[in-house]
């Protein structure tokens, strides 16, 4: 099984529509999908719940961390929900080590029964987004193309508790940045007003019902955007062009 995990510090930038897009359409690919929901505002749980094609399990994410949690079902495509005792897990700090330790054994004890693992992670840099990260195969981080969001992705990998090089140094050294997705873009002269995007997005659709909200998603050309100098190239989405300004890619999955 491969793990995914979904991480931005940034709120709304569309973390939990890649997560559910993907979801969908890995499992629309035949892969066995096991989908976390780490926020417990549930973004990521009540699509996947809508479309009527998971399975959840009897359990929320939260039990996850806590506790030995029971099996999952026999399915090919469960999620497990979140709830708002997700919320309550930051103010344990001497529960901190167990609460990962006990995530990333749930992830091995799934292994063999799902190929990917999709978890939605909330904003707030937490025991949840350690937990995910610490256990995790690949992180990919959706980013709108603004000059706000540019700066912050030195946050991302370079934050004290939950930046993607101390979670590599630290603890988890497979960890392997995708890169940023570019979200959110929509060059005014290039998608017709209520029609989707002529040509290959970001995300691939799984059909109209799915598609959410990323229909008017579109990543080329990229808006020119400022890249924070310690930003460097290494996660393979960021690409440099010489000059003052740098042109941003999107990663292909
Ligand atoms: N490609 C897109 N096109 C249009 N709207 C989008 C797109 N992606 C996300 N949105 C909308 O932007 C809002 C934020 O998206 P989403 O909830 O996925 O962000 P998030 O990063 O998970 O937020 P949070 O940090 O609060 O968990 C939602 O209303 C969503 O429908
Ligand atoms: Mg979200």
């Amino acid at each position: 099984m491969k793990t995914l995990v979904l991480c931005n510090q940034k709120g709304g930038v569309g973390k939990s529509v890649v997560a559910t897009l993907l979801a969908h359409h890995f499992a629309q690919r035949g892969r066995r999908v096991l989908a976390i929901d780490l926020d417990h505002q549930g973004n990521l749980s009540k699509p996947l719940r809508m479309s009527g094609r998971t399975t959840a399990s009897a359990f929320t994410a939260a039990a996850v961390l806590t506790s030995h949690a029971p099996a999952l079902p026999d399915k090919p495509f469960v999620l497990v929900p979140s709830d708002r005792a997700l919320l309550s897990l930051e103010r344990q700090p001497d529960l901190h080590t167990p609460f990962a330790r006990n995530f990333r054994a749930f992830l091995a004890r799934a292994d063999a029964a799902f190929d990917v693992c999709v978890i939605d992670t909330n904003p707030n840099p937490d025991i949840r987004v350690i937990a995910a990260l610490a256990s995790a195969d690949f992180v990919l981080s959706p980013i709108q193309l603004n000059q706000g969001a540019m700066d912050g992705v030195s946050g991302l990998l370079n934050h004290e508790r939950v930046g993607l090089r101390k979670i590599r140094a630290v603890l988890n050294s497979k960890l392997s940045l995708i890169g940023l997705l570019p979200t959110m873009v929509e060059p005014a002269d290039t998608v017709p007003e209520g029609e989707l995007p002529a040509d290959r997005p970001a995300v691939p659709p799984v059909d109209d019902q799915h598609w959410v909200g990323a229909g008017r998603l579109r990543v080329d050309p990229a808006p020119l955007v400022h890249i924070p100098a310690n930003v460097t190239a290494d996660s393979g989405i960021v690409t440099r062009h010489s000059g003052e300004r740098d042109r941003v890619r999107c990663c292909a999955l």
